[in-house]
């Protein structure tokens, strides 16, 4: 690509992005045309944008925790990347997370569509809003962090393609890398959470910053700290390519669906 940020020279009103996590790194069924290499205001994001399409359909795909799976959830250019998203042509962003579940109904393997987050992260660089002299603070509104109409296109991909989805339920974002212990576990199921990942925040609050519609598809790889019986990185590798499995089956329908309008 010749100029530095090339936006796509022609998007549909809806231009479609995943951002893929532990477990995808990848997107098996995207076709790459071309890898953008972007740079924004906040620096670089996570890796090159891949663009391509999916059963004829222009997609775009970035990796969260870059080229080779290094970049620890805490040190994700969370500003760049959605940034690099929008700026590239992205009005909704499909978020791809592997998580630890506490819901009864969530094992390992399954995958849910969260409503709603607690934000238990730290130290991030969580916001555009942050004090430029020229800029007014902007008290973005997050009543809804996953936005309802994308999850209701996701879930009728998941039912064409034949994919059960758990449920719905909250979010709990914990710093990372490492795992909770079992208190930190037991105090978030007393918050309400259901399932723990380490990247959605500030992520969905970055999108929402932007206008960009996101969502997420949690894919339970593990039983969260001190529920499960066994070892959690066994279950971790026992699970999570039938989890991945069901991701790519959802996407290819929800790309198969076409553009919408991005308000719909
Ligand atoms: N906790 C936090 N993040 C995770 C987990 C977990 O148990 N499993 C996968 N991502």
């Amino acid at each position: 690509m010749s100029s530095p940020n090339p936006t796509l020279t022609s998007h549909p009103a809806t231009l479609t992005a995943v951002i893929g996590g532990t477990g995808m790194n990848q997107w098996p069924g995207l076709e790459i045309h071309s890898s953008l290499a972007m740079q924004t205001p906040y620096g670089e994001p996570s890796a090159p944008l891949a663009i391509g399409q999916i059963g004829g359909h222009p997609a775009l795909f970035l990796a969260r925790h870059g080229e080779g799976h290094k970049i620890p959830p805490h040190r994700i250019n969370y500003r760049a990347n959605l940034w690099a998203l929008r700026e590239a042509g992205a009005r909704e962003v499909v978020a791809i997370a592997a998580v630890g579940a506490m819901a009864e109904w969530f094992a390992p393997g399954e995958i849910a569509l969260p409503a709603d987050l607690i934000d238990y992260t730290w130290g991030r660089e969580h916001t555009y809003s942050d004090g430029a002299p020229d800029a007014e603070v902007h008290h973005v509104e997050l009543t809804h962090p996953y936005t309802p109409a994308l999850r209701g296109r996701i879930a009728s991909a998941a039912r064409q393609a034949g994919v059960r989805i758990g449920g719905a339920g909250v979010m709990a974002v914990s710093q990372g890398p490492r795992l909770e212990t079992p208190a930190e576990i037991t105090r978030m199921c007393r918050d309400g959470c259901d399932m723990v990942g380490m990247t959605g925040m500030p992520e969905a609050a970055l999108a929402a910053e932007l206008g960009v519609s996101y969502a997420c598809i949690a894919v339970s790889v593990n039983w969260a700290a001190g529920i499960g019986s066994g070892g959690i990185h066994d279950e971790i590798r026992q699970s999570i390519e039938r989890g991945m499995a069901k991701v790519q089956a959802t996407l290819a329908r929800l790309l198969a669906q076409g553009p919408v309008d991005a308000t719909g």
